[in-house]
């Protein structure tokens, strides 16, 4: 408390703003904008996606998000270099919006750009924690995906096979659209590293 106070005394602003912002999780599907006006859209953030929030104005809160973007699909952020696991779908005026960070070439000579992206939704899509989705999500995937054969682990398949192999066994678990997206973030954000 005390060092925290010093620094702030110092007038640090960075190191304040630093402070103030604090990780939190997309709810559901929000719209990200460019301002609290609702005057341009950047871009959708899909649910469970990282962002930190800066600061909240009346119903809208002010939300950074960092991804990775490949060459030639700029539209897409990623969670990292060649991984599948999808964080937004950008417009054409959110991709302008793109400050680049790092870039980094893949197995497969794709370049991929580290990119941050400062933007607006509606607070009522932020989540302070995801751990009680997750204790949800993990037992609807494990009564759902039961029925014919065990279920299998989160680690059963790389991050990248889940997209194909959720969508062949959705239909058979009768899962909707929204419980499919919802139980595919589950195990993407879950796998274990080694993966
Ligand atoms: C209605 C029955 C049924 C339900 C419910 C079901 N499966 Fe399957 N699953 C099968 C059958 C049958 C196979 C054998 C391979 C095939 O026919 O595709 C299989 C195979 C698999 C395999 C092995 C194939 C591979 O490529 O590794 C995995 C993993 C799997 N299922 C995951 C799931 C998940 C996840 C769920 C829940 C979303 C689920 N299953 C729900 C019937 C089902």
């Amino acid at each position: 408390m005390v060092l925290l106070r010093s620094l702030a005394m110092c007038g640090l602003l960075v190191i304040s703003s630093i402070a103030n912002a604090t990780s939190s999780y997309v709810k559901d599907e929000a719209i990200f904008y460019s301002d609290s006006s609702k005057a341009t859209k950047l871009g959708d953030l899909h649910y469970a996606t990282p962002i930190n929030v800066e600061e909240q104005k009346g119903e809208f809160s002010k939300v950074t998000l960092q991804g990775w973007i490949s060459q030639g699909a700029e539209e897409v952020v990623y969670s990292d270099v060649g991984v599948v696991l999808e964080l937004a779908l950008m417009t054409k005026d959110g991709m302008k919006q793109f400050k680049e960070n790092a870039t980094k070439t893949d197995d497969y000579k794709v370049k991929w750009t580290n990119i941050t992206v400062t933007g607006w939704i509606e607070s009522k899509y932020i989540m302070p924690s995801i751990s009680q989705d997750w204790k949800e999500l993990k037992i609807l995937f494990s009564q759902r995906c039961s029925a014919c054969h065990t279920a299998p682990e989160v680690g059963h398949v790389d991050i990248n096979a889940w997209p194909s192999l959720l969508d062949a066994m959705s239909e058979r678990a009768g899962l909707s659209k929204q419980e499919e997206n919802k139980i595919l973030k589950y195990l993407q954000f879950n796998t274990p590293k080694s993966h």
